[in-house]
């Protein structure tokens, strides 16, 4: 937050509002110590808070269409208190959508939900107090009254629960990842996670694979930025060399676009890890290759069908081990289907012996809570990606955050290929002690992220 916008914000509250100040259990108000009642989510007049303060509660409700950055429609939801913070939020959209991910939208689209928001919502949260993540989460989905969230939207509910939290925040004078329950007491930064070769659904002309990733670590953001954006260069470079005479393009991530096949585009993604991570080793930078297979958008029919080659499920863990071997790859996500489990399980057991990579669910965990459970159960991978508006709250992926953690796995807090301008992204992998954040490299709607990490580590009082 720039100091203007915290000086025009109003006051901040005394302590019993105020944030958490080491961990507590997501789905807390962050208050510490025992938990109120959640108060009645129809309630309209101001709630207490320890019987003496009156908390700050939503004034006003609005939802607008905005556009993300491939141009299609989404939601912007505005919050505010009658005093006049003001918590916002957008909503990105996916392309490589997972089968059990909620509606983004009800059918008939943006306007559709706006309607039904201003019909239906808008005044129910007028009233509701600011500092109940959980109980707000839970009347969004009791308004839509569908387990997928198809009357309003899962964009329209992610929206909304953001805005809420960014309100909190605004009202507690306080960064957004603080305002996030269950937070930690100091930021640790995530590594990036960042495409620089888009093929699948997101690239046409490209490889089958999604996304090529170079996998940053670094003392601080601004190093770790520089450095994802050097193997970003490298890549485009060697790309030119390989392609003299054709065209260079960009895909819906920011990563280049070029007819080439899977393996040859990750011989290139890693000569470019290797020499960007050889350059600044030195001064504490890792620079190593990863992937998002995506794999289900290029199953057919129990087949996984490249341009080159056509693999059972057998054959396909044992591709990928092999690429996690040979490459050293540090990251692994969906590179199996997103019904299979039993793959996944025996890909990370053979990948302990391989480096022990992340192996990350996405479209196999679609950030819902009881599928992750049954991959911890099943060993399923070592990590899950958090995408919010998959489940469509920020409480149900705060239960996914907490899950992982005490089953040991990592967390990656992830951008949708159709992106907005916002930072919240940023906080929210804080706020989650996120292993990574994958959010692109290059793209104003990528760096906006990524700047917001350098700005919260240079915060004298994040
Ligand atoms: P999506 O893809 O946002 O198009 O679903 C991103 C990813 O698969 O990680
Ligand atoms: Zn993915």
């Amino acid at each position: 937050m720039s100091p203007e916008e915290r000086s025009q914000l109003p006051p901040i509250p005394p302590a019993p509002h105020a944030p958490p100040a080491g961990p507590t259990a997501p789905g807390s108000a962050g208050t510490g110590g025992s938990r109120r009642a959640p108060p009645s989510p129809f309630s309209h007049g101001p709630s207490t808070h320890g019987g003496s303060l009156p908390s700050a509660i939503i004034a006003h409700a609005r939802l607008l269409r905005v556009f993300d950055s491939r141009g299609n429609a989404t939601a912007e939801a505005y919050l505010s208190t009658a005093s006049g913070a003001l918590g916002h939020a957008a909503a990105p959209s996916g392309a490589s959508t997972g089968a059990t991910e909620v509606h983004a939208f009800p059918e008939g689209g943006v306007p559709v939900a706006l309607e039904r928001f201003q019909r239906k919502v808008a005044e129910r949260l007028i009233g509701f107090p600011i500092d109940d993540q959980d109980g707000f989460d839970r009347l969004l989905k009791e308004l839509d009254g569908t387990s997928e969230l198809s009357n309003l939207g899962g964009n329209t509910t992610t929206a909304l629960s953001i805005a809420y939290a960014d309100l909190r925040s605004k009202v507690w004078g306080v960064p957004l990842w603080r305002a996030i329950p269950g937070c930690p007491s100091e930021p640790r930064f995530p590594a990036l996670v960042g495409n620089v070769i888009n093929g699948g659904a997101h690239a046409v002309g490209g490889p089958e694979i999604q996304e090529y990733i170079a996998f940053t670590e670094a003392p601080d953001p601004g190093k770790a930025v520089e450095a994802a954006v050097a193997v970003h260069r490298a890549v485009g470079k060697r790309l030119r060399e390989k392609f003299p005479k054709g065209a260079l393009g960009r895909g819906d991530e920011g990563g280049w676009v070029a007819p080439i096949s899977s393996v040859e585009a990750l011989e290139v993604l890693s000569v470019a890890c290797h020499e960007v991570h050889d350059e600044r080793h030195a001064q504490g930078v890792s620079v190593r290759p990863g992937l998002d297979l995506a794999a289900s958008e290029f199953y057919r029919k129990g087949r996984y069908v490249y341009r080159d080659q056509t693999l059972d499920p057998d054959g396909q863990v044992a591709f990928v081990s092999k690429l996690i071997e040979r490459y050293g790859l540090a990251y692994v996500e969906d590179p199996l289907e997103e019904g299979d489990f039993a793959g996944f399980a025996r890909l990370t057991s053979r990948s302990a012996r391989g480096g022990n990579p992340l192996i990350v669910g996405d479209d196999l965990y679609t950030t819902h809570p009881a599928r992750l459970e049954r991959g911890l159960r099943e060993g399923a991978g070592n990590a899950v990606l958090l995408k919010v508006n998959q489940v469509g709250t920020l409480t149900d992926t705060l239960r996914c955050v907490e899950l992982a953690r005490k089953g040991g796995w990592s967390t990656v807090a992830s951008h949708r290929s159709g992106e907005v301008p916002d930072a919240w992204l940023a906080h929210l992998s804080v706020a989650f002690g996120s292993r990574g954040i994958k959010c692109g490299v290059l793209g104003g709607e990528r760096i906006a992220k990524l700047n917001e990490l350098v700005r919260l580590a240079a915060s004298p009082t994040p």
